[in-house]
């Protein structure tokens, strides 16, 4: 009886959970100032570009790489409207090209997330494996148990205004191993505090906030610890004016470095050993 009751939210939430893989961002460009994305010197191997829609809209964008697992960035509006810390299960994607999702996770009871029933019902209702759905992306299991390490979000549900727009950051493709401390210590002041205080005279505040891959992996190997976590934020203040400023921060240290729009291109142009790093369009101040 729970178990039918499981699956028939189940079904609900998959197709409400529906986000789109796509070759460009041509469904939601408008999360980029000026629908200009940062340059291909950030692009991995094997990349996907997500339009994060949910409950029938979209609610950022995220370019995911599918080989160490976790976003190179989300890009969004930042919001910090009305609707309540959402108590969600965690989305993951699709590793096939399909257009649906999956809603793997606490479902009702945090319980039933180690029950393979409830993943092998997933399976043959959607003709998919359990690896298969994490082929190419994150599943919940990756992030159980990790020590000093937690699910550090890019596009977090606190700078989204209204529910369905906070419980869509609640996707593992939106997600990297974060230092716990450094999650809930200084990136959280940065979230919540700076923030606030640099949008105050902001109309509207375009973000982007990506993570550099590191050098070691969580340990079933499956997910890269990135080494760095970076912000940068490009606002209209009015018709005219531009403002633009930037964070970073290692991945090991409870430290949030402040720079501005400038230095922190230069600094991911020397962390991706490549290609000049540009991450907002000409008109956002260096
Ligand atoms: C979840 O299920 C377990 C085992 O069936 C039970 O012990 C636990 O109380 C349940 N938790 C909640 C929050 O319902
Ligand atoms: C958002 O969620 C809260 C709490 O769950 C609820 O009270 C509120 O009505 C919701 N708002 C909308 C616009 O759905
Ligand atoms: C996380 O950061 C804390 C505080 O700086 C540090 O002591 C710890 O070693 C870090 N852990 C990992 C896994 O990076
Ligand atoms: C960075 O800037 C914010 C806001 O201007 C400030 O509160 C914070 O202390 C600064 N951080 C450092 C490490 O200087």
């Amino acid at each position: 009886m729970l178990r039918l009751l499981l699956l028939q939210v189940l079904a609900s939430c998959l197709w409400l959970g529906h986000s789109e893989v796509v070759t460009s961002f041509e469904d939601c460009h408008q999360f980029f100032y000026e629908r200009a994305t940062p340059s291909d010197a950030l692009h991995p191997k094997k990349l996907a570009r997500i339009c994060q829609r949910y409950s029938n809209s979209y609610h950022y964008a995220t370019l995911y790489d599918r080989d160490r697992r976790i976003p190179v960035y989300s890009a969004y509006i930042y919001g910090t409207g009305s609707g309540k810390k959402p108590h969600t299960p965690w989305f993951v994607e699709p590793s096939t090209d399909t257009f649906s999702s999956f809603y793997l996770a606490k479902l009702i009871n945090e319980t039933y997330l180690k029950d393979m029933d409830t993943e092998s019902s997933i399976e043959k209702k959607y003709k998919i494996t359990a690896q298969q759905i994490g082929e190419s992306q994150a599943i919940n299991q990756d992030y159980n148990n990790l020590q000093d390490l937690n699910r550090g979000h890019l596009s977090p549900s606190g700078h989204q205004s209204g529910n369905n727009s906070k419980t869509a950051t609640f996707t593992l493709t939106n997600i990297v191993p974060q230092n716990s401390t450094l999650n809930k210590g200084a990136w959280n002041d940065y979230e919540t505090k700076t923030m606030a205080e640099k949008t105050e005279d902001c109309k509207t505040t375009y973000v982007i906030t990506g993570a550099v891959p590191g050098n070691t992996n969580i340990p079933n190997n499956r997910v890269n610890v990135p080494s760095h976590i970076w912000s940068a934020a490009c606002c209209l203040v009015n018709k005219k004016r531009r403002k633009a400023w930037a964070v970073i921060a290692e991945n090991d240290k409870n430290e949030v470095e402040n720079l501005s729009l400038g230095d922190l291109e230069a600094r991911l142009t020397e962390l991706y050993k490549g290609k000049r790093v540009t991450l907002f369009s000409k008109a956002c101040p260096r």
